[in-house]
Protein backbone atom coordinates (compact mmCIF):
# COMPACT_ATOMS: atom_id res chain seq x y z
CA UNK A 1 0.00 0.00 0.00
CA UNK A 2 0.94 3.27 -1.29
CA UNK A 3 -0.24 6.24 1.38
CA UNK A 4 0.93 9.11 4.03
CA UNK A 5 0.60 8.65 7.41
CA UNK A 6 -2.02 11.43 8.76
CA UNK A 7 0.05 13.47 12.34
CA UNK A 8 -2.51 15.58 14.03
CA UNK A 9 -1.39 19.77 14.02
CA UNK A 10 0.56 20.91 16.63
CA UNK A 11 -0.85 24.43 17.35
CA UNK A 12 -4.84 23.33 17.16
CA UNK A 13 -5.16 24.68 13.28
CA UNK A 14 -7.72 22.82 11.06
CA UNK A 15 -5.69 19.47 9.96
CA UNK A 16 -4.58 20.29 6.44
CA UNK A 17 -6.18 18.06 4.28
CA UNK A 18 -3.15 15.11 3.40
CA UNK A 19 -1.15 15.90 0.55
CA UNK A 20 -2.32 13.58 -2.21
CA UNK A 21 0.68 12.68 -4.12
CA UNK A 22 0.40 11.08 -7.01
CA UNK A 23 1.25 7.07 -6.62
CA UNK A 24 4.46 6.23 -7.96
CA UNK A 25 3.93 3.41 -10.27
CA UNK A 26 6.05 0.21 -9.32
CA UNK A 27 8.32 -0.98 -12.47
CA UNK A 28 6.69 -4.31 -13.06
CA UNK A 29 8.67 -7.18 -12.64
CA UNK A 30 10.96 -8.20 -15.71
CA UNK A 31 9.87 -11.29 -17.22
CA UNK A 32 11.98 -14.74 -15.82
CA UNK A 33 13.50 -15.49 -18.79
CA UNK A 34 11.87 -18.46 -20.69
CA UNK A 35 15.10 -20.26 -21.00
CA UNK A 36 18.34 -20.88 -18.71
CA UNK A 37 21.08 -18.96 -20.55
CA UNK A 38 24.13 -21.36 -21.13
CA UNK A 39 26.33 -18.17 -22.65
CA UNK A 40 28.86 -19.70 -24.78
CA UNK A 41 28.77 -23.17 -24.48
CA UNK A 42 27.14 -25.09 -27.42
CA UNK A 43 24.62 -28.30 -27.33
CA UNK A 44 25.09 -32.04 -29.06
CA UNK A 45 22.31 -33.65 -29.48
CA UNK A 46 23.05 -37.74 -29.29
CA UNK A 47 25.81 -40.11 -28.10
CA UNK A 48 26.49 -41.93 -31.32
CA UNK A 49 30.21 -41.68 -32.44
CA UNK A 50 28.92 -38.37 -34.21
CA UNK A 51 27.63 -36.84 -31.44
CA UNK A 52 30.43 -37.94 -29.31
CA UNK A 53 33.32 -37.42 -31.42
CA UNK A 54 31.76 -33.53 -31.49
CA UNK A 55 31.74 -33.73 -28.22
CA UNK A 56 34.98 -33.88 -27.90
CA UNK A 57 35.93 -31.96 -30.83
CA UNK A 58 34.58 -29.10 -28.66
CA UNK A 59 36.04 -29.63 -25.22
CA UNK A 60 39.68 -30.42 -26.75
CA UNK A 61 39.46 -26.33 -28.20
CA UNK A 62 37.83 -25.02 -24.97
CA UNK A 63 34.91 -24.68 -25.95
CA UNK A 64 31.77 -25.39 -23.34
CA UNK A 65 29.43 -28.31 -24.38
CA UNK A 66 26.59 -29.91 -23.27
CA UNK A 67 25.50 -33.46 -24.72
CA UNK A 68 22.25 -34.51 -24.69
CA UNK A 69 21.20 -38.09 -25.32
CA UNK A 70 17.73 -40.11 -24.96
CA UNK A 71 19.22 -43.26 -24.21
CA UNK A 72 20.52 -44.11 -21.34
CA UNK A 73 23.58 -45.06 -22.56
CA UNK A 74 26.25 -43.97 -25.69
CA UNK A 75 26.43 -46.02 -28.67
CA UNK A 76 24.20 -44.72 -31.25
CA UNK A 77 23.10 -47.22 -33.38
CA UNK A 78 25.21 -49.76 -31.98
CA UNK A 79 23.25 -50.13 -28.70
CA UNK A 80 21.67 -53.17 -29.00
CA UNK A 81 18.14 -53.57 -27.98
CA UNK A 82 18.09 -49.41 -27.30
CA UNK A 83 14.63 -48.32 -29.29
CA UNK A 84 16.10 -47.30 -31.91
CA UNK A 85 19.51 -49.28 -32.62
CA UNK A 86 19.11 -51.29 -35.86
CA UNK A 87 22.19 -53.20 -35.34
CA UNK A 88 20.72 -57.11 -35.49
CA UNK A 89 22.23 -60.22 -33.61
CA UNK A 90 24.96 -60.85 -36.01
CA UNK A 91 25.70 -57.37 -37.45
CA UNK A 92 29.54 -56.88 -37.57
CA UNK A 93 30.88 -54.05 -39.29
CA UNK A 94 31.26 -53.78 -43.47
CA UNK A 95 34.48 -51.08 -42.69
CA UNK A 96 37.34 -52.55 -41.27
CA UNK A 97 38.78 -51.22 -38.57
CA UNK A 98 41.19 -48.75 -39.70
CA UNK A 99 38.38 -47.27 -41.37
CA UNK A 100 36.03 -47.82 -38.86
CA UNK A 101 37.94 -46.35 -35.84
CA UNK A 102 38.91 -42.69 -34.36
CA UNK A 103 42.13 -42.36 -35.49
CA UNK A 104 43.33 -40.51 -32.07
CA UNK A 105 41.75 -43.92 -30.29
CA UNK A 106 42.70 -47.04 -32.00
CA UNK A 107 40.27 -50.17 -31.76
CA UNK A 108 42.32 -52.68 -29.56
CA UNK A 109 44.44 -55.26 -31.42
CA UNK A 110 42.75 -58.07 -29.59
CA UNK A 111 39.27 -57.27 -32.23
CA UNK A 112 38.84 -58.74 -35.62
CA UNK A 113 38.98 -57.15 -38.36
CA UNK A 114 35.55 -56.58 -38.75
CA UNK A 115 34.48 -56.27 -34.99
CA UNK A 116 30.78 -56.94 -33.48
CA UNK A 117 28.46 -54.80 -32.88
CA UNK A 118 29.02 -55.22 -29.57
CA UNK A 119 32.28 -54.71 -29.72
CA UNK A 120 31.70 -51.45 -31.24
CA UNK A 121 29.85 -50.49 -28.80
CA UNK A 122 32.42 -51.36 -26.19
CA UNK A 123 34.37 -49.54 -28.48
CA UNK A 124 32.61 -46.15 -28.28
CA UNK A 125 32.00 -46.94 -24.30
CA UNK A 126 35.73 -46.83 -23.92
CA UNK A 127 36.11 -43.21 -25.82
CA UNK A 128 33.49 -42.02 -23.68
CA UNK A 129 35.40 -42.61 -20.70
CA UNK A 130 38.68 -41.91 -22.08
CA UNK A 131 37.98 -38.63 -23.06
CA UNK A 132 35.55 -37.50 -19.93
CA UNK A 133 32.56 -37.25 -22.20
CA UNK A 134 29.78 -39.16 -20.16
CA UNK A 135 29.82 -36.83 -17.22
CA UNK A 136 28.95 -34.19 -20.25
CA UNK A 137 25.81 -36.02 -21.64
CA UNK A 138 22.39 -36.01 -20.15
CA UNK A 139 21.28 -39.52 -20.93
CA UNK A 140 17.52 -40.21 -21.05
CA UNK A 141 16.81 -36.69 -22.31
CA UNK A 142 15.47 -36.00 -25.67
CA UNK A 143 16.08 -33.15 -27.54
CA UNK A 144 11.99 -32.05 -28.63
CA UNK A 145 13.20 -28.71 -30.29
CA UNK A 146 15.69 -26.75 -31.10
CA UNK A 147 15.01 -23.03 -32.62
CA UNK A 148 17.67 -20.22 -34.17
CA UNK A 149 17.34 -17.23 -32.09
CA UNK A 150 19.42 -13.68 -32.02
CA UNK A 151 19.25 -13.60 -36.00
CA UNK A 152 20.92 -17.22 -35.89
CA UNK A 153 23.85 -16.41 -33.56
CA UNK A 154 22.10 -18.10 -30.93
CA UNK A 155 19.89 -21.68 -30.47
CA UNK A 156 16.89 -22.02 -27.93
CA UNK A 157 17.15 -25.66 -27.47
CA UNK A 158 14.52 -27.42 -25.42
CA UNK A 159 15.00 -30.81 -24.14
CA UNK A 160 12.81 -33.38 -22.45
CA UNK A 161 13.41 -35.60 -19.00
CA UNK A 162 12.17 -38.98 -20.15
CA UNK A 163 11.28 -40.20 -16.57
CA UNK A 164 9.62 -36.96 -15.64
CA UNK A 165 8.68 -35.28 -18.72
CA UNK A 166 9.52 -31.80 -17.45
CA UNK A 167 11.40 -29.70 -20.79
CA UNK A 168 13.92 -27.34 -20.09
CA UNK A 169 14.90 -24.79 -22.59
CA UNK A 170 18.52 -23.76 -22.95
CA UNK A 171 20.20 -20.86 -24.56
CA UNK A 172 23.14 -22.23 -26.50
CA UNK A 173 25.85 -20.09 -28.69
CA UNK A 174 26.20 -23.17 -31.07
CA UNK A 175 24.23 -26.63 -31.85
CA UNK A 176 26.04 -29.71 -33.18
CA UNK A 177 23.19 -32.44 -34.24
CA UNK A 178 24.19 -35.91 -34.40
CA UNK A 179 20.80 -37.34 -33.87
CA UNK A 180 21.68 -40.37 -36.68
CA UNK A 181 18.99 -41.24 -39.32
CA UNK A 182 19.05 -45.13 -39.60
CA UNK A 183 16.88 -44.92 -36.70
CA UNK A 184 14.21 -43.88 -39.37
CA UNK A 185 12.91 -46.71 -41.59
CA UNK A 186 11.27 -45.64 -44.98
CA UNK A 187 8.50 -48.15 -45.52
CA UNK A 188 7.59 -49.13 -49.50
CA UNK A 189 3.98 -49.32 -50.79
CA UNK A 190 3.43 -52.07 -53.09
CA UNK A 191 -0.03 -52.57 -54.94
CA UNK A 192 -1.72 -55.71 -52.89
CA UNK A 193 0.41 -55.21 -49.67
CA UNK A 194 -2.46 -54.42 -47.69
CA UNK A 195 -4.00 -57.98 -48.52
CA UNK A 196 -1.08 -59.63 -47.80
CA UNK A 197 -1.79 -62.08 -45.04
CA UNK A 198 1.97 -63.16 -44.30
CA UNK A 199 4.14 -60.87 -42.43
CA UNK A 200 5.79 -57.63 -43.81
CA UNK A 201 8.75 -56.68 -41.34
CA UNK A 202 10.66 -53.62 -41.95
CA UNK A 203 15.07 -54.09 -41.44
CA UNK A 204 14.48 -51.82 -38.65
CA UNK A 205 12.72 -54.19 -36.64
CA UNK A 206 14.49 -57.10 -37.86
CA UNK A 207 16.78 -58.40 -34.32
CA UNK A 208 17.81 -61.63 -35.52
CA UNK A 209 17.03 -64.90 -37.54
CA UNK A 210 14.63 -66.64 -35.25
CA UNK A 211 11.97 -64.63 -37.38
CA UNK A 212 12.62 -66.45 -40.76
CA UNK A 213 13.52 -70.22 -39.65
CA UNK A 214 10.41 -72.12 -40.95
CA UNK A 215 9.16 -69.65 -43.43
CA UNK A 216 9.39 -68.50 -46.94
CA UNK A 217 11.09 -65.36 -47.18
CA UNK A 218 11.29 -62.90 -49.87
CA UNK A 219 14.04 -60.05 -49.18
CA UNK A 220 13.55 -56.81 -50.84
CA UNK A 221 16.13 -54.54 -51.73
CA UNK A 222 20.08 -54.99 -51.80
CA UNK A 223 21.79 -53.22 -49.28
CA UNK A 224 23.97 -54.19 -46.75
CA UNK A 225 21.10 -55.12 -44.61
CA UNK A 226 19.15 -56.51 -47.60
CA UNK A 227 22.17 -58.85 -48.15
CA UNK A 228 22.72 -59.98 -44.45
CA UNK A 229 19.32 -60.56 -43.98
CA UNK A 230 19.50 -62.91 -47.52
CA UNK A 231 22.32 -64.77 -46.35
CA UNK A 232 20.50 -65.52 -42.82
CA UNK A 233 17.64 -66.46 -44.93
CA UNK A 234 19.73 -69.05 -46.74
CA UNK A 235 20.93 -70.35 -43.90
CA UNK A 236 18.09 -70.50 -41.90
CA UNK A 237 14.52 -69.94 -43.52
CA UNK A 238 12.80 -72.54 -45.57
CA UNK A 239 13.01 -70.63 -49.09
CA UNK A 240 14.58 -67.38 -49.15
CA UNK A 241 14.46 -65.14 -52.86
CA UNK A 242 16.37 -61.69 -52.77
CA UNK A 243 15.02 -58.54 -54.93
CA UNK A 244 16.77 -55.91 -56.15
CA UNK A 245 15.40 -52.78 -58.85
CA UNK A 246 18.91 -52.82 -60.36
CA UNK A 247 22.37 -54.36 -60.42
CA UNK A 248 25.01 -54.02 -57.70
CA UNK A 249 28.10 -55.07 -57.55
CA UNK A 250 28.81 -57.25 -54.55
CA UNK A 251 32.43 -57.00 -53.12
CA UNK A 252 33.79 -60.08 -50.30
CA UNK A 253 35.32 -58.94 -47.03
CA UNK A 254 38.39 -60.28 -47.68
CA UNK A 255 40.65 -60.30 -50.89
CA UNK A 256 43.90 -61.63 -51.08
CA UNK A 257 43.63 -62.24 -47.14
CA UNK A 258 43.02 -58.93 -46.53
CA UNK A 259 40.22 -56.66 -45.64
CA UNK A 260 38.81 -55.38 -49.24
CA UNK A 261 38.63 -51.66 -48.72
CA UNK A 262 42.36 -51.84 -47.13
CA UNK A 263 42.76 -53.08 -50.63
CA UNK A 264 40.98 -50.45 -52.43
CA UNK A 265 42.84 -47.77 -50.50
CA UNK A 266 45.53 -49.21 -51.86
CA UNK A 267 44.95 -49.42 -54.69
CA UNK A 268 43.46 -45.93 -55.21
CA UNK A 269 46.46 -44.44 -53.51
CA UNK A 270 48.67 -46.11 -55.98
CA UNK A 271 46.49 -43.54 -58.68
CA UNK A 272 45.68 -46.69 -61.06
CA UNK A 273 43.66 -46.01 -63.86
CA UNK A 274 40.03 -46.59 -62.89
CA UNK A 275 39.91 -49.34 -65.34
CA UNK A 276 42.34 -51.61 -64.01
CA UNK A 277 41.11 -50.92 -60.23
CA UNK A 278 38.08 -52.41 -61.37
CA UNK A 279 39.80 -55.44 -62.58
CA UNK A 280 39.40 -55.93 -58.22
CA UNK A 281 35.85 -56.08 -58.50
CA UNK A 282 36.34 -59.11 -60.94
CA UNK A 283 38.73 -60.96 -58.45
CA UNK A 284 36.01 -60.88 -56.00
CA UNK A 285 33.07 -61.91 -58.22
CA UNK A 286 34.98 -64.96 -58.69
CA UNK A 287 36.12 -65.41 -54.85
CA UNK A 288 32.28 -64.66 -53.53
CA UNK A 289 30.88 -67.26 -56.25
CA UNK A 290 33.04 -69.87 -54.77
CA UNK A 291 32.80 -68.81 -50.92
CA UNK A 292 28.58 -68.86 -51.73
CA UNK A 293 29.09 -72.16 -53.35
CA UNK A 294 31.41 -73.54 -50.47
CA UNK A 295 28.74 -72.65 -47.88
CA UNK A 296 26.18 -74.13 -50.11
CA UNK A 297 24.07 -71.06 -50.41
CA UNK A 298 21.82 -72.67 -53.17
CA UNK A 299 18.45 -70.89 -51.27
CA UNK A 300 19.55 -67.77 -52.62
CA UNK A 301 18.49 -66.58 -56.23
CA UNK A 302 19.57 -63.13 -57.21
CA UNK A 303 16.56 -61.89 -59.06
CA UNK A 304 18.51 -59.19 -60.53
CA UNK A 305 20.44 -59.53 -64.76
CA UNK A 306 20.40 -63.39 -64.42
CA UNK A 307 18.83 -65.20 -61.90
CA UNK A 308 21.81 -66.78 -60.13
CA UNK A 309 24.08 -65.12 -58.47
CA UNK A 310 26.87 -67.81 -60.31
CA UNK A 311 26.03 -66.67 -64.35
CA UNK A 312 24.57 -63.21 -62.54
CA UNK A 313 27.19 -61.03 -62.85
CA UNK A 314 25.11 -58.69 -61.42
CA UNK A 315 26.92 -55.81 -61.51
CA UNK A 316 27.89 -55.91 -64.97
CA UNK A 317 25.13 -54.14 -66.26
CA UNK A 318 23.79 -51.97 -64.04
CA UNK A 319 20.84 -51.88 -66.55
CA UNK A 320 18.57 -54.41 -64.24
CA UNK A 321 15.26 -52.48 -63.03
CA UNK A 322 13.20 -55.30 -61.70
CA UNK A 323 10.27 -53.82 -60.09
CA UNK A 324 8.46 -56.49 -57.10
CA UNK A 325 5.28 -56.57 -56.79
CA UNK A 326 4.12 -58.17 -53.90
CA UNK A 327 0.74 -60.23 -54.42
CA UNK A 328 -1.23 -62.45 -51.88
CA UNK A 329 -3.48 -65.18 -52.03
CA UNK A 330 -5.25 -66.69 -49.20
CA UNK A 331 -2.27 -69.21 -47.85
CA UNK A 332 -0.22 -66.73 -47.48
CA UNK A 333 2.41 -67.61 -50.33
CA UNK A 334 4.56 -64.86 -51.73
CA UNK A 335 4.05 -64.55 -55.55
CA UNK A 336 6.51 -62.23 -57.11
CA UNK A 337 5.84 -61.25 -60.90
CA UNK A 338 8.02 -58.45 -62.11
CA UNK A 339 8.24 -56.23 -64.45
CA UNK A 340 9.95 -56.87 -67.57
CA UNK A 341 12.64 -54.73 -68.65
CA UNK A 342 16.06 -54.55 -70.26
CA UNK A 343 17.34 -57.65 -69.32
CA UNK A 344 18.90 -59.15 -72.26
CA UNK A 345 18.86 -62.69 -72.60
CA UNK A 346 18.42 -62.83 -69.27
CA UNK A 347 14.47 -61.99 -68.94
CA UNK A 348 12.18 -63.35 -66.41
CA UNK A 349 8.57 -63.04 -65.66
C1 LIG B 1 23.11 -52.45 -39.29
C2 LIG B 1 24.05 -51.29 -39.52
C3 LIG B 1 25.41 -51.52 -39.66
C4 LIG B 1 26.28 -50.45 -39.91
N1 LIG B 1 27.61 -50.73 -40.13
C5 LIG B 1 28.47 -49.71 -40.33
C6 LIG B 1 29.86 -49.96 -40.51
O1 LIG B 1 30.31 -51.09 -40.52
N2 LIG B 1 30.69 -48.89 -40.67
C7 LIG B 1 30.23 -47.61 -40.66
O2 LIG B 1 31.00 -46.68 -40.79
N3 LIG B 1 28.90 -47.36 -40.52
C8 LIG B 1 28.02 -48.35 -40.34
N4 LIG B 1 26.69 -48.11 -40.18
C9 LIG B 1 26.20 -46.72 -40.26
C10 LIG B 1 25.91 -46.15 -38.86
O3 LIG B 1 24.81 -45.34 -39.03
C11 LIG B 1 27.11 -45.44 -38.31
O4 LIG B 1 28.08 -46.42 -37.96
C12 LIG B 1 26.91 -44.62 -37.05
O5 LIG B 1 26.22 -45.32 -36.06
C13 LIG B 1 26.23 -43.29 -37.31
O6 LIG B 1 26.52 -42.51 -36.17
P1 LIG B 1 25.66 -41.26 -35.72
O7 LIG B 1 26.29 -40.78 -34.46
O8 LIG B 1 25.53 -40.32 -36.84
O9 LIG B 1 24.19 -41.82 -35.46
P2 LIG B 1 23.67 -42.93 -34.47
O10 LIG B 1 24.68 -43.98 -34.22
O11 LIG B 1 22.34 -43.34 -35.01
O12 LIG B 1 23.46 -42.13 -33.11
C14 LIG B 1 22.47 -41.13 -32.98
C15 LIG B 1 22.19 -40.93 -31.49
O13 LIG B 1 21.37 -39.78 -31.33
C16 LIG B 1 20.35 -40.07 -30.39
N5 LIG B 1 19.23 -39.18 -30.69
C17 LIG B 1 18.54 -39.10 -31.85
N6 LIG B 1 17.62 -38.13 -31.78
C18 LIG B 1 17.73 -37.59 -30.54
C19 LIG B 1 17.05 -36.55 -29.88
N7 LIG B 1 16.09 -35.86 -30.48
N8 LIG B 1 17.39 -36.26 -28.61
C20 LIG B 1 18.39 -36.94 -27.98
N9 LIG B 1 19.07 -37.93 -28.56
C21 LIG B 1 18.76 -38.25 -29.83
C22 LIG B 1 20.02 -41.54 -30.61
O14 LIG B 1 19.41 -42.11 -29.47
C23 LIG B 1 21.42 -42.10 -30.88
O15 LIG B 1 22.05 -42.53 -29.70
C24 LIG B 1 25.78 -49.14 -39.95
C25 LIG B 1 24.41 -48.92 -39.78
C26 LIG B 1 23.55 -49.98 -39.58
C27 LIG B 1 22.07 -49.71 -39.43
N1 LIG C 1 27.97 -53.38 -41.09
C1 LIG C 1 27.12 -53.97 -41.88
O1 LIG C 1 27.34 -55.07 -42.29
C2 LIG C 1 25.85 -53.25 -42.25
C3 LIG C 1 24.69 -54.00 -42.28
C4 LIG C 1 23.53 -53.35 -42.59
C5 LIG C 1 23.52 -51.99 -42.87
N2 LIG C 1 24.68 -51.29 -42.85
C6 LIG C 1 24.68 -49.84 -43.12
O2 LIG C 1 23.42 -49.30 -42.74
C7 LIG C 1 23.04 -48.28 -43.66
C8 LIG C 1 21.68 -48.63 -44.27
O3 LIG C 1 21.79 -49.80 -45.07
P1 LIG C 1 20.49 -50.53 -45.65
O4 LIG C 1 20.95 -51.69 -46.42
O5 LIG C 1 19.52 -50.75 -44.54
O6 LIG C 1 19.81 -49.42 -46.57
P2 LIG C 1 20.27 -48.89 -48.02
O7 LIG C 1 21.74 -48.97 -48.18
O8 LIG C 1 19.61 -47.58 -48.19
O9 LIG C 1 19.64 -49.95 -49.05
C9 LIG C 1 18.25 -49.97 -49.27
C10 LIG C 1 17.94 -50.99 -50.35
O10 LIG C 1 16.52 -51.03 -50.55
C11 LIG C 1 16.24 -50.76 -51.91
N3 LIG C 1 14.96 -50.05 -51.98
C12 LIG C 1 14.67 -48.85 -51.44
N4 LIG C 1 13.39 -48.52 -51.70
C13 LIG C 1 12.87 -49.54 -52.43
C14 LIG C 1 11.61 -49.79 -53.02
N5 LIG C 1 10.62 -48.90 -52.91
N6 LIG C 1 11.42 -50.94 -53.70
C15 LIG C 1 12.42 -51.84 -53.82
N7 LIG C 1 13.65 -51.66 -53.29
C16 LIG C 1 13.87 -50.52 -52.60
C17 LIG C 1 17.39 -49.94 -52.41
O11 LIG C 1 17.46 -50.01 -53.80
P3 LIG C 1 18.32 -48.93 -54.63
O12 LIG C 1 19.74 -49.18 -54.31
O13 LIG C 1 17.97 -49.21 -56.03
O14 LIG C 1 17.86 -47.58 -54.15
C18 LIG C 1 18.55 -50.66 -51.71
O15 LIG C 1 18.86 -51.85 -52.37
C19 LIG C 1 24.17 -48.20 -44.68
O16 LIG C 1 25.06 -47.20 -44.25
C20 LIG C 1 24.85 -49.55 -44.58
O17 LIG C 1 26.20 -49.50 -44.94
C21 LIG C 1 25.85 -51.92 -42.56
Amino acid sequence: MCGMAQTPAPDGAPEKPPVRRRATKRAAPAPEPAYVDRGDAWAVVGAGPHGLSALKALLQNGIAADGYERESDVGGNWNFGAENSRVYESTHTISSKPFTQFPDFPMPDSYPDYPSHRQVKEYFGRYADHFGLRKRISFGHDVVRALPVEDGRAWDVTVRDRVSAQETTYRYAGLVVGNGHNWSPKIPQYPGQDTFSGEILHSADYKGADVLRGRRVLVVGAGNTGCDVAVEGAQNAVHTWHSTRRGYYYNPKYMTGRPSDQVADSLLALRLPLGLRRTQRAVDRIQIVSILHRLRVPAIRFETPGTSFREGDVGRSGKCDVVVVIETNQFAELQMTSERRSLGRHSFH
